[in-house]
């Protein structure tokens, strides 16, 4: 994905009409729009391919299946018009070569999920989070996602996974996190859905994002 803004749109509304009401408004400060099972279970696949002529689409279904499961998501994900997918890491390094095996196949990206941005995240994954992190770059990812509501986690990644491979961050606005904040700890682009999505102007509020961030 190609960094001008450093800003991906999280569209976790559930219906087609409004999707591409917000995705036609705020597609000029977004360099991806990120869908996921919200949207997808509301309006199906085919969706990604009507946003992907607005964006390169992040497809986020967190896959977390045996290599076989994973290959197969992945293909249809990326059939389907995806430019990218996040994977968990937790299934292990065979279930990640898998998800980054067809992603070399088809020429995207994979990012893998190293601790989550909710409060719950922490129960399992902090312990873990920088293994993940590390395999992620052993196995050849495009990225990590880190979270933005804990910056000083974002920075940790960062040291471990060193400066080539991508960092995008959710939790910035809604879950609280700031999006100046998790970039200058070392987040590549900020992941922002209800505080862009739920605003009377989603324009206005990714401008201001952008702004904020001067990325
Ligand atoms: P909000 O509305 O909170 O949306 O701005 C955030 C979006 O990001 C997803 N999300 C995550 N995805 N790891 C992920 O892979 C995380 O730690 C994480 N936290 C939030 C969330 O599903 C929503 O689409």
């Amino acid at each position: 994905m190609e960094k001008k803004n450093c800003l991906i749109l999280a569209l976790d509304v559930t219906d087609r009409e409004n999707a591409l009401r917000i995705a036609n408004e705020v597609s000029e400060y977004v360099d991806s729009i990120k869908v996921g099972y919200p949207l997808v279970l509301g309006e199906g696949l085919g969706i990604v391919k009507e946003l992907a002529e607005l964006a390169p689409v992040i497809a986020d279904f967190k896959v977390a299946d045996i290599p076989n499961t994973d290959r197969l998501i992945c293909e249809h994900v990326f059939n389907a018009g995806a430019d990218a997918i996040i994977t968990h890491g937790f299934t292990g390094r065979d279930s990640l070569d898998s998800c980054v095996k067809v992603a070399e196949e088809y020429d995207r990206d994979v990012y893998v999920v190293t601790e989550m941005s909710h409060p719950g995240g922490v129960e399992f994954f902090r312990p873990v989070a920088e293994t993940i992190a590390q395999m992620a770059a052993d196995a050849g990812a495009t990225g990590v996602v880190a979270p933005a509501t804990r910056p000083e986690r974002v920075r940790d990644i960062r040291k471990i996974i060193g400066d080539d491979l991508h960092i995008i961050s959710p939790g910035v606005g809604a879950q609280g996190g700031s999006a100046a904040d998790v970039i200058n700890a070392g987040a590549d682009w900020v992941i922002v859905g209800r505080s862009i999505y739920n605003s009377n102007s989603p324009a206005d509020a990714a401008m201001k994002i952008c702004n904020e961030m001067k990325c």
